[in-house]
C-alpha cells in the first residue's frame, strides 16, 4: 500500500491551478497509479475526499466518497468516485453554510458557504463520462475537492470567522484524531 504525505496549508503547491489530464493518458500507468495512491491516502487518513495537488501532483484528479464517515456522522453516504477534469455547474443561486475540514488544514473546522445543488461532469478512471446532479453533502464535497484544483483551500471561502476553530474545541466528541475533508 502506498500512501503519501499530505501537503499542509502554507505549501505553495496547494495554491497552483492544476492541469487537465489528456484523455488518452487516463489509462496510462502514471494516472492509474496516481488514482490508486489518492484512494489509499484518502482511506488511510479517514478522509471524505482528496485532490491530486494535496499530494503534490498538479493534475485535475480528485477522489471522494464514503459509506459513513465518523467525522461527519449526519452526512449521507457518497459513492466512491474518481473524477478527472471536472466541470461544476451550480443549479441554484442558493448557498448554504455548513462545517468542513480538510486534510491539508489539520485540526480546524469552519462553516463554509457552498451551492446547495450542482451538476458535475468529468471522466472516471476508465475514461467514461460522469454526469451527475447532486445536492447536500455530496455537492459540498465535490465543490471542496474541485476547489483544490484551482488553488483554493476552504478557509479562503469562509465568510464568518465566528464559525472557524479547532476541531477539539468545536467538536470535543470527535476526540483528537485526524479531521477528514
Ligand atoms: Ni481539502
Amino acid at each position: 500500500m502506498t500512501t503519501h504525505a499530505i501537503l499542509k496549508m502554507g505549501d505553495p503547491r496547494l495554491l497552483e491551478v492544476s492541469k487537465p489530464v489528456l484523455i488518452n493518458l487516463i489509462s496510462s500507468n502514471e494516472i492509474q497509479l496516481l488514482i490508486d495512491e489518492l484512494l489509499e491516502t484518502m482511506y488511510s487518513a479517514n478522509g471524505a475526499g482528496l485532490a491530486a495537488p494535496q499530494i503534490g501532483v498538479d493534475k485535475q484528479v480528485v477522489v471522494f466518497g464514503f459509506d459513513r464517515n465518523p467525522r461527519y456522522p449526519d452526512a449521507e453516504a457518497v459513492p466512491e468516485t474518481i473524477l478527472i477534469n471536472p466541470i461544476i455547474t451550480p443549479l441554484s443561486d442558493t448557498q448554504e453554510e455548513d462545517w468542513e475540514g480538510c486534510l491539508s488544514v489539520p485540526g480546524i473546522r469552519a462553516k463554509v458557504p457552498r451551492y446547495t445543488k450542482i451538476r458535475y461532469q468529468g471522466y472516471d478512471r476508465n475514461g467514461g463520462m460522469i454526469d451527475r446532479t447532486v445536492e447536500g453533502f455530496h455537492a459540498r464535497v465535490v465543490q471542496h475537492e474541485c476547489d483544490h484544483l484551482i488553488g483554493k483551500l476552504y478557509p479562503m471561502r469562509v465568510k464568518d470567522f465566528s464559525n472557524f476553530g479547532f476541531t477539539e474545541v468545536l467538536f470535543p466528541e470527535f476526540g483528537d484524531g485526524p479531521p477528514a475533508e
